[in-house]
C-alpha cells in the first residue's frame, strides 16, 4: 500500500469509527433503481416488477461507506457484495447491517483500482460517490474504470454518482492536473472535519465529460444531473448514471 493510500485509509477508518451513521439509503440511488422515468430509456426503466429484476442478482457495492445503501439493495432482492478501504470500516458495516438483520454480507477490503472479486462475477455494480478517489496525481480514473469493467459480467449494470465542479466537496480545489483536484484544507475544511483535506478527487465538469470517460468499457449510457443550494452553504452538484459494460 502506497503512502498515500495508508493517510487515506486512516482517515476514513477513523471518520466512521466516530460516525453516528443514520443508514438512510440514497433516495437518488432509490429513484434510479425503481423510479420510472419517460427519459429514461434502459432497461431498468418501466419493469413492472423490481422484485423479479432484482432477485438474486449479485451486486457490489463499491465503497459502501457505513453501508447504508446495502440495506436498500439488500431490500430489493439482490445478493449484496461490498468493499471498503480498511478492515475496520468493513467491520463497522458488518455491525450495522446486523442491526438490520443482515446477516449475510460479503464484504472484503479493496480499492477502487484492486477490486478484490474475480472476472465477469457481477451483474450490477453501484459506486456511490467513490468512484473519483485517486490516490496520487498520475492515478488515471480509466483504472477505475477498467476495474470495474473487469469484475462486471457483459451487459451487467454500472450505476454510479459522482461530484459536478459545484459541489460542496470539490469547490475551491486546487487544479493539479487535467481533470483533477486537490482539496485544499483552508477552502474545504469543515466536512467531516477536514477528512478530504489533501485528497485528490477527480472532476467531472459536464455530462459530456462523463459521457466520454465512461464510454470506453460502457454503453447505453444515461446521465442525469442534480443541483440543490444546500441553503447557499453546502451546495450539492451530482452527475449520476447508469451503464452497460460493452
Ligand atoms: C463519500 S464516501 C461514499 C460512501 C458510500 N458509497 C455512500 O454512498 O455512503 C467515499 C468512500 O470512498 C472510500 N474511498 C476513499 N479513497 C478510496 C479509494 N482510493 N478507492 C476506493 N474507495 C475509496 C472511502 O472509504 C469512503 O467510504
Amino acid at each position: 500500500m502506497s503512502k498515500n493510500q495508508k493517510l487515506e485509509v486512516e482517515k476514513w477508518t477513523n471518520y466512521y469509527l466516530n460516525l453516528d451513521s443514520f443508514l438512510q439509503p440514497n433516495e437518488y440511488l432509490l429513484k434510479l433503481l425503481i423510479g420510472n422515468y419517460e427519459g429514461k430509456k434502459n432497461f431498468l426503466s418501466g419493469k413492472k416488477s423490481w422484485r423479479k429484476t432484482f432477485s438474486k442478482l449479485n451486486v457490489l457495492d463499491l465503497s459502501c461507506g457505513d453501508g447504508r445503501n446495502l440495506i436498500l439493495l439488500d431490500k430489493l432482492g439482490f445478493n449484496v457484495f461490498a468493499t471498503e478501504i480498511s478492515d475496520e470500516i468493513c467491520q463497522i458495516v458488518c455491525e450495522n447491517l446486523k442491526k438490520h438483520q443482515i446477516n449475510e454480507l460479503q464484504i472484503k477490503t479493496g480499492f477502487n483500482n484492486s477490486i478484490p472479486f474475480k472476472n465477469n462475477f457481477f451483474d450490477f455494480l453501484v459506486s456511490w460517490n467513490a468512484l473519483y478517489y485517486l490516490d496520487h496525481k498520475n492515478h488515471k480514473i480509466s483504472e477505475n474504470l477498467n476495474e470495474i469493467s473487469r469484475v462486471l459480467k457483459k451487459d451487467g449494470i454500472f450505476i454510479g454518482s459522482i461530484p459536478g465542479p459545484k459541489c460542496y466537496s470539490v469547490l475551491g480545489g486546487t487544479k493539479v492536473g487535467a481533470s483533477q483536484v486537490e482539496i485544499n484544507p483552508t477552502t474545504n475544511s469543515n466536512w467531516g472535519g477536514g477528512l478530504l483535506n489533501n485528497t485528490i478527487l477527480y472532476l467531472v465538469e459536464t455530462k459530456q465529460h462523463l459521457q466520454e470517460i465512461l464510454s470506453d468499457k460502457f454503453y447505453e449510457i444515461e446521465i442525469s444531473e442534480l443541483f440543490w443550494d444546500g441553503f447557499g452553504s453546502a451546495p450539492l452538484h451530482y452527475f449520476m448514471f447508469i451503464s452497460k459494460k460493452k
